[in-house]
């Protein structure tokens, strides 16, 4: 009996070394594994809003994380009532266990809100027109834009073989940038205006694409459209 329970103790005991030996490496990967998935220094992720102005942080994140649905919207709801705020430079803070919200004004210090509902009563109010001045440099930029546009599109330089955009479209007629984007039977494919804007670049002008950073494409685009202002739109329509 002795010996048979000395057998019993050794095949533990062997068996024992053997499953910790060899989930050695098992122990190493996870623990990298956690390493990724749970830095030792504690982050947040911060999400800007489109304007560039209106910025969330969401404590208890980490940057790069994807976010569970019910933050990731709190954050893009305050975000949201943030840009009710058009001028102004805005943080707010949302602290990771209260429901708490702080909120820091044009670099102010950060002030504590019960809730986004209460954010009106804090802050400045923005919803005022914009500035004439501002209005009339908007306006200017976009002539200018619309001018350079004009210029392209009556300029041979922008294709091989002397022709140019307005000798078949005068006045960008039969241009429809309206009706973008749609399906062109020309590229087999939706195209969006840009798209046959180089179709026209690359066939009756024998000339170059733009690539969709180019000013020139923007200012062609922008002309174009400028033609249609007013008209509703109605993608897909051909
Ligand atoms: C030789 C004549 C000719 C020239 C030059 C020309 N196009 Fe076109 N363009 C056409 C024709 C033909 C079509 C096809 C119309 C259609 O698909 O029904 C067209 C289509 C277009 C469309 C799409 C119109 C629509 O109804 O969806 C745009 C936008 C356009 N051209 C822009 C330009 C631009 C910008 C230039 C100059 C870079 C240019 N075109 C030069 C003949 C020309």
């Amino acid at each position: 009996m002795k010996i048979i329970h000395s057998l019993f103790f050794i095949l533990f005991v062997t068996l024992f070394l053997i499953i910790n030996y060899g989930s050695d490496d098992r122990n190493v990967v996870n623990a990298r594994d956690m390493a990724i998935q749970q830095p030792a220094e504690k982050s947040v992720q911060i999400v800007t809003a489109c304007d560039g102005r209106k910025k969330v942080i969401a404590e208890g994140c980490y940057e790069g994380e994807v976010m569970p649905e019910t933050k990731a919207r709190q954050v893009a709801q305050l975000l949201m009532s943030l840009m009710e705020f058009c001028e102004d430079e805005i943080t707010a803070k949302l602290p990771e266990s209260e429901s708490t919200i702080y909120v820091s004004v044009n670099g102010l210090p950060f002030e504590r809100v019960r809730d986004i509902e209460e954010l009106p009563l804090i802050l400045v109010h923005g919803d005022k027109p914009h500035p004439e001045r501002q209005q009339r440099i908007w306006k200017a930029e976009m002539d200018r834009l619309i001018a350079e546009g004009y210029e392209l599109f009556h300029d041979p330089a922008l294709g091989g073989n002397g022709v140019s955009c307005d000798m078949c479209h005068p006045d960008a007629s039969n241009t429809h940038p309206e009706t973008y984007p749609k399906y062109q039977t020309q590229t087999g494919k939706v195209a969006l205006l840009r798209d046959m804007i180089n179709w026209c670049i690359q066939n009756p002008l024998e000339g170059a694409v733009l690539a969709d950073d180019d000013l020139r494409m923007k200012a062609l685009e922008t002309y174009i459209i400028s033609t249609r202002s007013g008209k509703t739109l109605e993608p897909g329509k051909h």
